[in-house]
């Protein structure tokens, strides 16, 4: 399967069909709450997808904080999920913020997914969060020994 990974402008027709992805994997799958699902940070975002099959199965957003960039709203369309299209989203996005001369990145994950992020360079550090009604921990790839030392 070619999977092509593109950025795409807020609210472009890419960039809205990866909003109705998020709802239907985080309201309708996860059941996060509608109205946390969208922010205003949607509108200052780097917005990635990954188009399969003709259609927007995966995508995930970029924000530019001083400190680090801030990977969030992974999704992947249930039918395509487990042949690495996550893997590649995220690699792609860590590619362009690299290339913008940015390396620290920072997530919040699902606790049960910390195995995912970890497969990717990140470390776990800080307590467990509630967020959108599951758990969560924070995630980062830089300070690894502090990041570790204050699990
Ligand atoms: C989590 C999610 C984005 C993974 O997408 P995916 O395309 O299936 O992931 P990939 O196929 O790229 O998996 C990459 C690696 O992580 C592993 N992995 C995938 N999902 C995992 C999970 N839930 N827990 C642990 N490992 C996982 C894969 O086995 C694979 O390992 P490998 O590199 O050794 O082969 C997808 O399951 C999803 O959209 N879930 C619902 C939304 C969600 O939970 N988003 C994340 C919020 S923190």
């Amino acid at each position: 399967m070619t999977i092509s990974i593109l950025i795409v402008p807020p609210f472009s027709t890419l960039c809205n069909a990866a909003f109705a992805l998020r709802r239907e994997v985080f309201v309708w799958e996860q059941k996060v709450p509608e109205a946390e699902e969208h922010d205003a940070d949607d509108l200052t975002a780097t917005h990635f997808v990954a188009i399969a099959a003709g259609e927007v199965v995966g995508t995930l957003r970029l924000l530019d904080r001083p400190e680090h960039v801030k990977i969030g709203r992974v999704a992947v369309r249930q039918a395509f999920r487990g042949q690495g299209i996550a893997k590649a989203m995220i690699h792609a996005a860590m590619a362009h913020a690299r290339a913008a001369g940015r390396d620290r990145f920072y997530l919040t994950a699902q606790s049960d997914k910390l195995d995912f992020y970890q497969r990717l360079g990140f470390v776990a550090f800080g307590p467990e969060f509630q967020d959108g009604g599951m758990p969560h921990r924070a995630m980062r790839t830089y300070d690894r020994d502090s990041a570790q030392l204050t699990d």
